[in-house]
């Protein structure tokens, strides 16, 4: 098992997980993080969970190669499909979460929540991991749940803040599935880069869960109950990327103050 000041693995199929890794960075400044956005096969979300599971064993031996002593799937298509098998493959060589159960821990909480949205890719949705966790924690709440696909190519093509991602927003929100709801959870990790915009949607009346933040929480209570926080700040946080796109740089600059160096790495 790896020391208490080895770096924290993230990945996801682009630039979504870097939501979630800015989340822990400011949270949890003494950790060092190391990312991994397999931009070579995104989107996970239209394919099959054979797929993913096999593109995230495979990141996750990255991952472990790189001395990481926590592994975070910091994509719900991943966490909803392939966490388990994760998990497995990994056994004790490092600790494994994911980004679903701490929103449905959060959410299945909330006092005045009664009818909850949730929205994410086809994966995510197909998977039922939200609907089904969140009934079994919290049985009387309602669960509607919309696949949202145009979503993450919009945000990687850099359609945010405009028109156009206006006009998609509206399109899938005003369907009659999302009706009635008071309570919206982000289920894609490239969502809270359109959060202010989903809010304005619903002039903010409904409740926008920041997944991000509530993940960034989650994990500092675990490494803090798991004697697992670094004592110092081992290195500069890493990114990888499995191909290089000009879009991931972009808007993965929009995150950090800090100039991200990527680097290419082939894992296949
Ligand atoms: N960011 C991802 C998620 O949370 C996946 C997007 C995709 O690759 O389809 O599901």
């Amino acid at each position: 098992m790896s020391s208490i000041n080895n770096p924290i693995g993230l990945f996801d199929s682009g630039v979504g997980g870097l939501t979630v890794a800015h989340a822990i960075s400011t949270l949890l400044p003494n950790e060092q993080l190391c990312y991994f956005g397999d931009t070579a096969h995104l989107p996970y979300g239209d394919k099959s969970r054979e797929t993913i599971v096999h593109y995230s064993t495979g990141i996750a031996d990255f991952l472990l190669e790189k001395g990481c002593k926590v592994i975070l799937i910091a994509c719900n298509s991943a966490s909803a499909n392939a966490y388990h098998e994760v998990k497995a493959h990994v056994g004790d060589r490092a600790r494994v979460l994911n980004v679903v159960d701490p929103v449905v821990e959060h959410v299945a909480q909330m006092q005045d929540t009664r009818h909850v949205g949730v929205i994410g890719t086809k994966a995510t949705i197909v998977s039922r991991s939200y609907h089904d966790a969140i009934l079994e924690k919290a049985p009387n709440m309602q669960v509607s749940s919309l696949a949202t696909p145009l979503f993450v190519p919009m945000i990687e093509e850099g359609f945010v803040f405009d028109d156009i991602s206006n006009a998609i927003i509206r399109a899938y929100l005003s369907r009659q599935d999302l009706a009635d709801i008071d309570t919206l959870i982000l289920g894609c990790t490239h969502y809270p880069i359109i959060r202010n915009q989903i809010s304005r949607y619903y002039n903010f009346e409904v409740t926008v869960v920041d997944s991000a933040r509530i993940v960034a929480e989650y994990l500092k209570k675990y490494l803090e109950e798991n004697g697992l926080l670094a004592t110092g700040r081992a290195g500069e946080n890493q990114y990888f990327v499995s191909d290089h796109t000009p879009s991931f740089e972009t808007i993965a600059n929009m995150f950090f103050n800090e100039k991200i160096i990527l680097e290419r790495i082939a894992l296949w």
